[in-house]
């Protein structure tokens, strides 16, 4: 099989990775890549948003699987475009991306097929929602209702918070315009966050282990929100038995909803979940793979990806053997530039990879990096995901720190405390 994958981020570099190992794939792709990816596919230089190009290169280069790593292409269309095409293709229909790509489209389904989540309100007049805000209680949630690369949603304190949230988002539009045509006033939910993954055909589904992401920028989750500074698998706090509340509650509604609704998603259902003191709520839901998840999730599937994912987007996973994972934990290190999630500088050269080649059960996946003559630079703001896996979550943190201490480039930082919450409870 030749296999296309599109994106070029730390999720992507695992997604080919794992591909990479499958006996049913010959050849892969990646558009546009990374400089980690270049060592297991061939990069081609069109952009995840690049439709009909990408359309071009699948149909002149006899691509029989393509997978989706990012959300922006899902929302324009692309999976629609490829089976209109009679490509097969691995993601959500436009319509079904909505789940990700409207925040209040996602509420109204929840609250249309009796999915736990928070209450809430949806305004596209400020001077509505200002009225609503002034006699509220706080603190609320405040979130742009389209794709804001993870940094639309502000929590309120107070009146004078929630006026400001809506006027950058409303007024300003600083989350981009379409993004700024409505909000969602959420109320703010208590306690532990996990992202759990199903992937389905449309019909049935297979869940993937669950993960904890570290959104913050710095250490107790303090600082600005990004789009992910490490992750581990399994978090501790989601138990079997809250695992298989997930699945009745929210994946069985989401894809039954799907059916009611006539809607095609054949990809990944990503629930950003919340463990309150009042049960399990979806906080968002997204349309693709989280990252950086996948880097701890995949070094965790023993068996192949490639049947998941192909059967998926045929929209047949009857036949599949369940997948097996490995025991023990992964975690990822996300290493950034200076400045991120502001404004950063590029083109530092990254020392170090070669050292880590070596490392049993260690794997570095690229994110924002590019060749710069024969030189690896960074190229984004995440720039390196350092995963290590081993027996216990104790030694897998020691080992993607060990990671850490091999890489240097000029401004980079990390996180140090990623699992911390796992480990506490030890
Ligand atoms: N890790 C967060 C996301 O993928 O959206």
């Amino acid at each position: 099989m030749r296999v296309l994958v599109v994106g070029g981020g730390g999720r992507e570099h695992a997604l080919v990775w794992k591909l990479a190992q499958s006996s049913a794939v010959r050849e892969i792709f990646c558009a546009p890549g990374n400089a980690g990816i270049a060592s297991l596919a061939r990069c081609i230089p069109i952009e995840a948003d690049e439709n009909e190009k990408l359309l071009d290169f699948a149909r002149s280069q006899d691509i029989q699987l393509t997978v989706v790593g990012p959300e922006a292409p899902l929302m324009a269309g692309l999976t629609d475009l490829f089976r209109e095409n009679g490509l097969c293709i691995f993601g959500p229909s436009q319509k079904g991306a909505l789940l990700e790509g409207s925040k209040s489209w996602a509420k109204d389904f929840m609250v249309r097929h009796k999915i736990p989540t928070g209450d809430f309100k949806v305004f596209s007049s400020p001077n509505d929602a200002l009225s609503y805000l002034q006699k509220a209680s706080y603190p609320l949630v405040v979130k742009a209702d389209g794709l804001a690369a993870g940094k639309g949603v502000i929590i309120t304190r107070d009146f004078s918070e929630a006026a400001l949230a809506v006027k950058r988002i409303l007024e300003q539009k600083e989350f981009g315009s379409s993004a700024g045509e409505k909000i969602v006033v959420e109320e703010f939910l208590e306690g532990e966050e996990v992202s759990v993954f199903a992937v389905t055909d449309g019909t049935t589904y297979v869940v993937f282990p669950p993960a904890q992401d570290h959104k913050a920028a710095f250490e107790g989750d303090t600082g600005p929100n990004t789009g992910g500074m490490g992750a581990y698998s399994p978090p501790p706090a989601l138990t079997p038995e809250l695992e298989e509340e997930v699945n009745k509650k929210i994946f069985d509604a989401v894809i039954s909803g799907f059916q009611a609704e006539g809607i095609d998603y054949r990809g990944v259902i990503y629930g950003g979940l919340i463990l309150t003191s009042r049960g399990i709520k979806v906080l968002e839901f997204n349309a693709r793979f989280g990252d950086p998840e996948t880097q701890v999730i995949l070094p965790r599937l023993k068996s192949d990806l490639f049947p998941i994912l192909y059967g998926a987007a045929k929209g047949d996973l009857s036949s599949l053997a369940p997948p097996v994972w490995y025991p023990g934990a992964a975690v990822c290190v996300v290493m950034a530039s200076e400045g991120y999630p502001g404004k950063y500088e590029k083109n530092k050269v990254i020392y170090g990879l070669e050292k880590t080649k070596e490392m049993e059960n260690c794997f570095v996946f690229h994110a924002g990096t590019a060749f710069q003559n024969d030189r690896i630079v960074t190229s984004g703001g995440r720039v390196l995901n350092l995963t290590a896996w081993d027996f216990s979550l104790e030694n897998a943190v020691k080992r993607a720190y060990d990671l850490t201490g091999k890489i240097e480039f000029e401004g980079m930082y990390y996180r140090k405390d990623i699992a911390y919450r796992a480990l506490q409870r030890k």
